[in-house]
């Protein structure tokens, strides 16, 4: 008897709408096989191209992928240039792919003190797919969670200086109104992969009820079974978000 692998899948409605993935190990893949650590990269650069088609196709509705963040600026000068040009050479290869796929990027994070052709490169990527309806592909890119709370901080200054805000009125619903993504769904379920059990100044703000899930898997070797797997174990997790467990069960019943 055949079993029609679908059956075994999470069901769409008990799927994470928001994946959040930090995606690490790609150093030590290339270490394992006495490869340069470019070389990890570079298998990394695949195993996004399989997990965004897996998003896509089981009908996540965002994808945030933490690509570079503002501590990584402290590598080898030699390995921020191969992350840099790798980063611009991946979006070049990948952009009809992902248009024709219905994805729209997005990109969050200081992207200043990127080179100005990546500045060019991200905002034209941004307006090719602005209109595209699929799944939301941000890119976290010289992005920290303490930058993103520092800029919502800066901004709201600002219209306090101005004359414009009251600060006994700032909230935290105001606050996440000046944070990135805060247009879209809070990250239900942070990926990490490579074995470390950290949040890495990732998504602080918008992580605070999300689900964390860790791999030994080294990300050059995440494919799709790996991310049904964490989409499985959410799945199986009852989420309260401050509420008992009583009420949640009453609540499902009413
Ligand atoms: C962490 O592995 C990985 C990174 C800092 C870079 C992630 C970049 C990619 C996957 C390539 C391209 C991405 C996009 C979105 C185009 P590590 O180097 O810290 O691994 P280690 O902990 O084993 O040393």
């Amino acid at each position: 008897m055949s079993v029609d692998v679908r059956d075994s899948l999470t069901p769409p409605e008990q799927l994470p709408r928001h994946v959040a993935i930090i995606m690490d190990g790609n150093g030590r893949w290339a270490q394992q096989r006495s490869l340069p650590r470019t070389m990890g990269h570079r298998e990394g650069a695949k195993a996004v191209r399989r997990i965004v088609q897996a998003c896509s196709e089981r009908g996540v509705t965002v994808l945030t992928l933490f690509a570079f963040s503002t501590e990584n600026w402290r590598r080898p000068p030699w390995e921020v240039e191969v992350l840099m040009k790798l980063f611009l050479a991946t979006l070049r290869n990948e952009i009809r792919r992902l248009d024709e796929a219905n994805v729209r990027l997005r990109f969050i994070g200081d992207r200043s003190a990127f080179s100005g052709i990546l500045q060019d490169y991200t905002a034209k990527a941004e307006r090719r797919t602005a209109a595209n309806t699929g799944l939301i592909l941000v890119i976290a890119a010289n992005y920290g969670g303490r930058w993103d709370m520092a800029q919502a901080g800066r901004k709201l200054a600002e219209e306090v200086a101005a004359g414009r805000l009251q600060p006994g009125s700032i909230t935290a619903d105001l606050f996440h109104h000046y944070t990135c993504l805060s247009d879209l769904p809070e990250p239900d379920l942070l990926i990490r992969t490579g074995g470390e059990q950290r949040i890495s100044n990732f998504l602080l703000w918008q992580m605070a009820y999300t689900e964390l899930y860790f791999t030994d898997r080294l990300w050059p070797d995440y494919d799709a079974d790996d991310l049904e797997s964490a989409c499985a174990a959410f799945a199986s997790r009852q989420r309260r978000f401050g509420q008992t467990a009583d009420q949640i069960a009453r609540s499902a019943h009413a």
